[in-house]
């Protein structure tokens, strides 16, 4: 078995970066994919490119999308769908909290819990957890975001326990910055600032290299499981050690390079 054989994909997240690019990587290979988001104009527009099945659906309404997932046989589940907060607990409101759990989270499990039994009885299927380098290491992002990544990297080990014995894979894609509109939508400033902020002038990943790892592990023999794949830009680098001098009042942060 092999890329080939998988039939159909569900897609989170495709109105944004990566979400589409998989959608139209998958549409690329033959599969029938179902794209969802809330951005209805996207959906369309990435509908009318590639054919994808567009779905516009809150992933935080378990109800809908329980009924939305009924009848489907889905072979590829992408988790995309992703939302992020600046700033630390202490500037957070409690929506921000609630909403980076419920879709990079809460969602994520619900969608699996509805697709792995048929991938199990079909002794085939596939999902794909895209999480973030933040569940793997702090670096003072959101704590939320850092607690729903980390939570995501353990049920994407946690779902190969589940489903052992079937030929269902799993594999998380853990990006570091990667060229989409996600900085406009957390810091709430116009995608032209957002590009110029965070990627004018780097060297970084772009959407297409998602797409390009999730067709790697798609497409490797059903034997195989790609479990992680972590996938930074070479001048990104995670790590570092500081320490803070208290003097008096003043605090003196010092550290590596
Ligand atoms: N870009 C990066 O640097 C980076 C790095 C590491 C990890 N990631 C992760 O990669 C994934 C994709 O991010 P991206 O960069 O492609 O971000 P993006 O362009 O902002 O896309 C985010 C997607 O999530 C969808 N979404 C958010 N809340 C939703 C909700 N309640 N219901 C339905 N859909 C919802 C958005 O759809 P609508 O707008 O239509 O609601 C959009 O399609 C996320 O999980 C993110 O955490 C990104």
């Amino acid at each position: 078995m092999a890329f080939s054989d998988y039939r159909t994909a569900l897609v989170t997240g495709a109105s944004g970066g990566m979400g589409w690019a998989i959608a139209e990587r998958l549409r690329a290979k033959g599969l029938v994919v179902h794209a969802l988001g809330r951005n209805e104009t996207k959906l369309s527009e990435l509908a009318t490119l590639c054919g994808a099945v567009p779905h516009v659906i809150d992933v935080s309404d378990t109800e809908a999308v329980t009924a939305l997932v009924e009848g489907l046989e889905i072979d590829v589940l992408v988790n995309s769908a992703g939302v992020s907060r600046p700033g630390s607990l202490l500037q957070s409101t409690a929506f921000d909290i609630d909403e980076q759990i419920d879709v990079n989270l809460r969602a994520c499990l619900h969608f699996a819990r509805l697709l792995l039994p048929g991938m199990m009885q079909r002794d085939s299927g596939h999902i794909v957890n895209i999480t973030s380098m933040a569940g793997l290491y702090e670096f003072g992002g959101h704590i939320a975001y850092h607690a729903t990544k980390a939570a995501m990297h353990s049920v994407s080990r946690q779902l190969r326990i589940d489903a052992f014995g079937r030929r269902v894979r799993v594999t998380e894609i853990s990006p570091g910055r990667v060229e989409t509109d996600i900085f406009a939508t957390v810091e709430k400033i116009d995608p032209a600032e957002a590009k110029r902020k965070y990627f004018e002038g780097f060297e970084m990943p772009q959407t297409s290299d998602i797409a390009d790892a999730v067709e790697y592990a798609l497409g490797t023999p059903q034997y195989v499981n790609i479990g992680l794949i972590e996938l930074l830009p070479t001048l990104q680098v995670p790590g570092g050690l500081r320490t803070a001098k208290r003097v008096g009042d003043e605090v003196i942060l010092t550290g590596n390079k």
